[in-house]
């Protein structure tokens, strides 16, 4: 009788002890995991990191506000300049062709802000002191929304933009109006 509740107990001890050994392993993989990857990273930062300096943005270089918007380079790419700040995005609404990449070259003023471009793979961070820059191509003409998706502060669920995807006829035919294309309403 007493045999038997010890034989119990024995076990019922080792399986207890097979199950903490098990999570003591599980946690200890995603400490090591955690410790690895930080090494990793702190020994070898991402490359094409690009900086820019928050105090001047305004005033001079790539971010000046006559420079904003959607440029066709003299290689035909389609780059889009924007800025994300306490709580709008600067143009308010962008022009991007159809079918052909769009490189997107972003940073923000303030606080850390993101975007994404509808339901498409245009998605990103957006970080002061940094260029967040990505090419993707959009395949379906219309209007997306772009919603801020880093929480931001008080007016962050108010921080949207706007994006027409245009043919290519359209956005060409409203490329040789100007040197910067938004779809932002001047009064
Ligand atoms: Cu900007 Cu949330």
């Amino acid at each position: 009788m007493s045999g038997t509740a010890a034989s119990a107990e024995h076990i019922a001890e080792a399986a207890e002890r097979r199950w903490a050994f098990v999570v003591v392993s599980i946690i200890g993989v995603l400490v090591l995991m955690t410790i690895i990857t930080g090494l990793h990273w702190a020994a070898m930062p991402p490359s094409r990191v690009e900086t820019v300096d928050v105090h001047t943005l305004h005033l001079k270089g790539e971010f000046v506000e006559s420079n904003l918007g959607t440029a066709i380079g003299a290689d035909g790419k389609v780059t889009v300049r924007l800025i994300a700040q306490q709580y709008s995005f600067q143009p308010q609404c962008l022009v991007v062709p159809v079918d052909m990449p769009v490189t997107f070259r972003a940073t923000s003023t303030d606080a850390i802000h993101g975007f994404i471009v509808g339901t498409t793979n245009a998605n990103t961070m957006v970080v002061p002191g940094f260029v967040s820059t990505f090419t993707t191509t959009f395949h379906q003409t219309g209007e997306q929304l772009m919603p801020c998706h880093e929480y931001c502060g008080t007016g962050h669920e108010a921080m949207w933009a706007h994006v027409q995807v245009l043919s290519a006829e359209d956005f060409l035919a409203k490329s040789r109006g100007a040197e910067r294309l938004s779809c932002v309403q001047r009064p």
